[in-house]
């Protein structure tokens, strides 16, 4: 039975976070930022689950595999075996591990590099097995009414490019358009959903950088800033989205109602 999202979830605790961590090197800028949101969130006295998904081997792709106890056999349908998993309890372990990670937490932060204007494979891929159909969202159970409802999410993502490129009018696509379907999908299983952070120019020496010491400074700068802004927190205004209260029957924007973003706005 989906659960009742008007109450708080039993066993999320007021400061409990976790990291979702999608790079393949724990090396990486990446990496620094993600060990950068654990000391800090620490500090500040959450308790930090990581889920570093290429160091656990998630598989991102949604398959029959996952399901040995199909409803159909002839056809894969995605959404109708997640539905009878999820209620038959019988969801694949790792999958039912990251909900049980994510059922844990009142802060989900991403940590990820920008890979073809959006998230890598395998953190889209943690979506698509993990926001589980009939179990975590459902026809009713979805946006302002979704099941993680007053929990938050925070995207914190690297570019190659410089920050100007990402501007509305820059050469990497403006970066609020870009992020905007991820952001998009945690509004829509209930985040509250707050600003990305933007680590951008992290791409190697001599690109937007003239000598390797111009470059270690600006990366420790932008960590630096990574951290001040998980020290923020609590004073950070959402992102406001189109939700059921916006809509009329047939699902557009009632009459009058501009919208909040480029992808669902009033005819101009
Ligand atoms: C497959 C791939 C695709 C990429 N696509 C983009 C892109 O669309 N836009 C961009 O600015 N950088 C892009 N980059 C550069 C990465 O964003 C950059 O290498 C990363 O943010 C650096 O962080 P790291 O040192 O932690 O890997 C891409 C890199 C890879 C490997």
């Amino acid at each position: 039975m989906p659960r009742d999202t008007s109450k708080p979830h039993p066993r999320a605790r007021h400061s409990h976070a976790l990291v979702v961590f999608a790079h393949p090197e724990p090396q990486s800028f990446n990496g620094t930022l993600k060990d950068t949101a654990v000391t800090t969130l620490k500090e500040q006295g959450y308790a930090v689950e990581v889920s570093d998904l290429y160091g656990e081997g998630f598989d991102p792709a949604e398959r029959p595999a996952h399901y040995p106890e199909r409803t159909d056999r002839q056809v894969f349908e995605p959404l109708a075996e997640q539905r009878r998993a999820y209620e038959q309890e019988s969801l694949p372990p790792e999958v039912q591990r990251e909900i049980d990670r994510l059922e844990r937490a009142n802060l989900v932060v991403f940590q990820f590099p920008l890979w073809w204007h959006a998230q890598p494979a395998i953190l889209k891929g943690w979506m698509d097995r993990v926001f589980v159909n009939g179990g975590l969202y459902t026809s009713s159970m979805r946006y302002n009414r979704g099941y993680f409802r007053g929990r938050r999410s925070l995207v914190s993502v690297t570019t190659g490019g410089p920050a100007e490129t990402f501007a509305h009018n820059g050469r990497g696509g403006d970066i609020e358009l870009l992020l905007w379907p991820l952001h998009y999908s945690l509004h829509y299983m209930g985040f509250t959903v707050l600003p990305a952070f933007r680590a951008h120019g992290i791409h190697g020496n001599g690109y937007a950088y003239q000598d390797a010491a111009g470059f270690r400074a600006h990366l420790e700068d932008t960590r630096q800033a990574w951290a001040a802004r998980l020290r923020r927190l609590e004073t950070a205004q959402p992102l406001r989205f189109a939700d059921w209260d916006d809509w009329d029957e047939s699902g557009r924007l009632k009459p009058g109602i501009k919208g909040y973003d480029y992808f669902i706005r009033a005819q101009p």
